[in-house]
């Protein structure tokens, strides 16, 4: 089974800190095996201890495996270029976020934002697992409402396609030579001390 290609031969820290975060990255390429369902409980236990505004967890989450009757709703609602790569993905994911407090049913403006750090998390735990996890904004949100039956109490996030890693020769020719861990901009030209100043 091929290993995650590990991004710290391509991308190096400014400065030093623990090596899963730059070992993380988004591969396309996935081997077609399946993930186990401990596995993927796994990654959600992971998720769960993200931090959130009062403890609120917003984040839920759908999910599919591949070959079960639940995948072609999911599939069907990425965008053709995504639908390019994906079929080899094991699971994929709908990420949805409670958009009010539940102590007072108030909006809650910072539900996406919580759960991208639940995202993040389960995308960490992804790599020291050695799978490719890669998150998808490129699918049908309002289908995903519909099809999924989410209430409008909801928002719909993001897609998370999660697989065992394959090589290059798993993807669609045009995609191959792009299958390689992209940099960062300098840390530097991210911060600001101070007003705004970019
Ligand atoms: C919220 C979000 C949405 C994304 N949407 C897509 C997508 O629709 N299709 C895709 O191929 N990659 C998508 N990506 C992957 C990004 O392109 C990738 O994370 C970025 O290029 C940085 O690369 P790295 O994660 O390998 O470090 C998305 C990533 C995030 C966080």
């Amino acid at each position: 089974m091929p290993e995650l290609p590990d991004a710290r031969e391509f991308r190096q820290p400014e400065f030093p800190i623990e090596p899963i975060f730059v070992r993380r990255w988004s591969p396309r390429a996935m081997s077609g095996e399946p993930i186990s369902q401990t596995e993927l409980l796994t990654l959600f236990e992971a998720a769960r201890w993200a931090p959130s505004t009062f403890n609120e967890q917003e984040w839920r989450f759908l999910y599919a495996h591949r070959d079960t009757p639940e995948w072609p709703l999911f599939f069907d609602l990425l965008v053709p270029a995504n639908q390019r790569w994906c079929p080899k993905a094991a699971v994929l994911v709908v990420v949805l976020s409670h958009k009010f407090f539940s102590r007072n049913g108030r909006p809650n403006p910072v539900h996406t934002f919580d759960s991208g750090a639940a995202f993040e998390n389960l995308a960490l735990q992804g790599a020291a697992m050695n799978l490719a996890v890669r998150a998808l904004a490129g699918f049908d949100r309002q289908k995903a409402r519909t099809v999924l039956e989410v209430p409008d109490d909801y928002a719909v996030e993001v897609m998370i396609a999660i697989g065992r890693p394959g090589t290059p020769e798993d993807l669609p020719e045009e995609l191959r030579s792009s299958e390689v861990p992209p940099g960062r901009r300098p840390v530097r030209e991210s911060i600001c001390e101070g007003k705004f100043a970019f």
